[in-house]
């Protein structure tokens, strides 16, 4: 999902954080240093900042504002307190409130609270069973070492984002949910617009950009739809089968329940994970002594060079919540109906908790980032098998293709999604 800032203004120098607006496109165009620079500002005030909503296309109500949390300490505390700040009432994925049902449809439970959070949550996490993870983490390791192998057949680069960072969170979903290989570019195309409609590189009229995120989420829906009647016939071992058919306790998802978390699964399981995986090798490229030191004991480093990649890149810009009542938090008052960004990029960065933040230091250690979420129930469901999945293709780039280089990326224009479209590889 994605919120609508207003059209670029031109850029001028960001001096003051008087000089930040959050609404503001050409803000989310800047460059990461200036980007860095404007929330370090943003973290120094007294008091998180306050921005009035952007305006919205999809018929929502639109409310006055949000505060801006960029501070370490606010996103674990909100994280911590769903009753207070809670996800549902109009949406976690979006800054003005949509209408639930549209909410839940692209969001399911990620646009939720408990009790039906919880309900959701639960049959989806039954459904992986240790035999079926088990089976995942081997079929990662074979799909990243067939990504390096079509790489390497390339002969000397190519568009790394596109053909190696994407091809394996998308394989890994499709095949856990069963979506056979000749839908993997209809998933692909599919999951860029609803995640990356404000870019016009996926949705090319402004005005157009409602319309193309109900088509995509239909088209996803429909494609789910259609295997699970066939797996309610015929169960074979994948995850559609067993969230279609009852589990132990005699729960399952509906087919409307099952379409909603198939669309939060791929956009929440392959936006993000292509976008860790390309940021690490971006930063590998830029830190080449991180790059010897992890080439000389691979698996040993391997699990903090990931949280690491994560807490620098963190795909995911922003959550919201809704205060539902009156609330002091870290000495500052949030009155019942406003609206708070959890900025996790920002959190990654705040120099109270983390050591010369900036620094890429694959050893860090301790690394609490919030890359994958505060601690809470919403904490992403998916950070097991995303670590699975960065540590597996950097584990073949580099045993394989140890000199790869990333050359500059495109950024994808969002304000939600700490994305990169293309970024050209050579090796
Ligand atoms: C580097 C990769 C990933 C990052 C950075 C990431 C980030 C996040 C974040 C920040 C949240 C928290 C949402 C909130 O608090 O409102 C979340 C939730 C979620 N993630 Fe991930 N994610 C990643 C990979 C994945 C993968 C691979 C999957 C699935 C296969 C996945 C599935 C989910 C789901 C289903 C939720 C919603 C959980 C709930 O609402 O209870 N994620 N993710």
């Amino acid at each position: 999902m994605t919120t609508q800032p207003t059209e670029p203004t031109g850029r001028t120098p960001i001096t003051s954080a008087a000089d930040i607006d959050l609404n503001d496109w050409d803000f989310w165009g800047r460059p990461d240093e200036e980007r860095e620079h404007a929330f370090r500002l943003l973290r120094d005030l007294d008091k998180p900042a306050f921005f009035p909503e952007p305006e919205f296309s999809l018929g929502g109500v639109t409310g006055p504002g949000y505060h801006a949390l960029v501070r370490h300490a606010d996103i674990l505390e909100a994280s911590r307190n769903p009753e207070v700040f809670c996800s549902g009432d109009g949406g976690a994925t979006n800054i003005p409130d949509l209408p639930a049902e549209f909410a839940e449809y692209f969001g399911s439970m990620i646009n939720m609270d408990d009790p039906r959070h919880a309900r959701l949550r639960r049959i989806v996490s039954r459904a992986f069973t240790p035999r079926m993870i088990k089976q995942f983490e081997s079929d990662v390791d074979v799909a990243a070492s067939r990504i390096v192998d079509e790489l390497l057949e390339t002969g000397s680069g190519c568009d790394f984002v596109t053909e190696v960072a994407a091809k394996l969170p998308l394989k890994i979903i499709c095949d856990m949910m069963g979506i056979p290989e000749k839908d993997y570019q209809f998933v692909f195309d599919r999951s860029n617009i609803v995640l990356g409609a404000t870019d016009p590189e996926y949705v090319s009229e402004r005005a157009d950009i409602a319309h193309a995120l109900l088509t995509a989420g239909m088209e996803l829906q429909q494609l789910v739809q259609d295997l699970a009647a066939l797996r309610m016939q015929t169960p074979t071992d994948d995850l559609t089968s067993s969230l279609v058919n009852a589990n132990i306790d005699g729960e399952r998802l509906t087919a409307q329940e099952l379409g909603s978390f198939f669309i939060l699964l791929v956009v929440a399981g392959n936006e993000t994970t292509r976008n860790a995986i390309s940021y690490g090798m971006r930063l590998l490229t830029l830190n080449p002594e991180q790059r010897r030191l992890w080439l000389e004991d691979f698996e040993g480093r391997a699990p903090r060079a990931i949280e690491e990649i994560v807490r620098l890149a963190a795909p995911v810009n922003y959550m919201r919540r809704k205060v539902t009542r009156d609330h002091e938090m870290n000495g500052n008052l949030y009155r019942e109906g406003e609206k708070v960004l959890l900025y996790y990029w920002a959190a990654n960065r705040d120099e109270r908790v983390f050591d010369d933040p900036l620094r890429f230091d694959i050893r860090r250690d301790p690394n609490p980032h919030v890359g994958f979420g505060g601690p809470g129930p919403h904490f992403c469901l998916g950070a097991h098998l995303a670590r699975r999945e960065i540590t597996a293709m950097f584990r073949e780039l580099l045993r394989r293709v140890p000199q790869i280089q990333a050359g500059a990326p495109e950024r994808l224009l969002s304000s939600f999604i700490n994305g990169i479209k293309h970024m050209p590889c050579e090796f």
